[in-house]
């Protein structure tokens, strides 16, 4: 199973992909968290990312694109993987055809997560990550049981840099200009699947599984 998870910001792709990990045991590949990893630890990309992040803007797809290759070949990506935010435009879907047609392994399936834009903003706005194992919350609609501590590990949460009101407009129309277009260029390819991505988490979950299976 390769597929690639394909949705506005806040459409729940990072929370549909941690569920994938456990039901079907393959990494995700989510170049938004190995980017926000490179600005946590103050690397050469990481400083260079950070600018275009801030601003909502992507990040070049020189920096990406050899992020994602390096990964897709590693051990663990034998079995399959969940691309979650990569690709972002129609240059980085074809250069990752181009890979993945050398390695021999193509997409098995692209998943577009819908949501209507209204939906987006509390989402994004509300979202509180664990430091420590990265498990999401939402103060609005699914808050930790004390304010501020992850439920599961005891670790702080924290609010990302790019999660204010002025940038995730901006990341919003980023999608709409350079990353909606996808969704046409994988119906053309013929591994377009999707789902509503509005209603509870583990009923979207559900109607996830029974697509990428079909
Ligand atoms: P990235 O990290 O990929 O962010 P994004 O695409 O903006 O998507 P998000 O992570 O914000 O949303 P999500 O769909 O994962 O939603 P989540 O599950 O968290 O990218 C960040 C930046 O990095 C980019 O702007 C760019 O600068 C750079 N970048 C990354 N990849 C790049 C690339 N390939 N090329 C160039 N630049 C790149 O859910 C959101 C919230 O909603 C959470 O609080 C969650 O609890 C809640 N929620 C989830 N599901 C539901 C539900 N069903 N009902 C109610 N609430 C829900
Ligand atoms: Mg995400």
């Amino acid at each position: 199973m390769r597929i690639v998870l394909l949705g506005a910001p806040g459409a729940g792709k990072g929370t549909q992909a941690k569920k994938l990990i456990d039901k079907y045991q393959i990494p995700q590949i989510s170049t938004g968290d190995i980017l926000r990893q490179n600005v946590t630890n103050g690397t050469p990309l990481g400083k260079e990312a950070k600018s275009y992040m801030d601003k909502g803007e992507l990040v070049p797809d020189r920096v990406v694109l050899g992020l994602v290759e390096d990964r897709v070949k590693r051990d663990d990506c034998k079995k399959g993987y969940i691309l979650d935010g990569f690709p972002r435009n129609t240059a980085q879907a074809e250069a990752l055809d181009k890979i993945l047609e050398s390695l021999g392994i193509p997409l098995t399936a692209a998943l577009s997560v819908d949501v209507p834009k209204d939906n987006l903003m509390k989402r994004l706005t509300g979202r509180r990550t664990c430091k420590k194992c990265q498990q999401m919350y939402n103060i609005y609609f699914s808050p930790p049981k004390k304010e501020g501590v992850c439920d599961k590990c005891g670790g702080a949460l924290f609010q990302r840099d790019d999660d204010k009101e002025e940038t995730i407009k901006r990341r919003l129309d980023v999608y709409d200009a350079q990353t909606a277009p996808l969704i046409d260029y994988y119906k053309k390819g013929g591994i377009l699947k999707s789902v509503t991505g509005v209603g509870g988490i583990d009923e979207i979950f559900k109607k996830v599984c029974e697509e990428i299976t079909k």
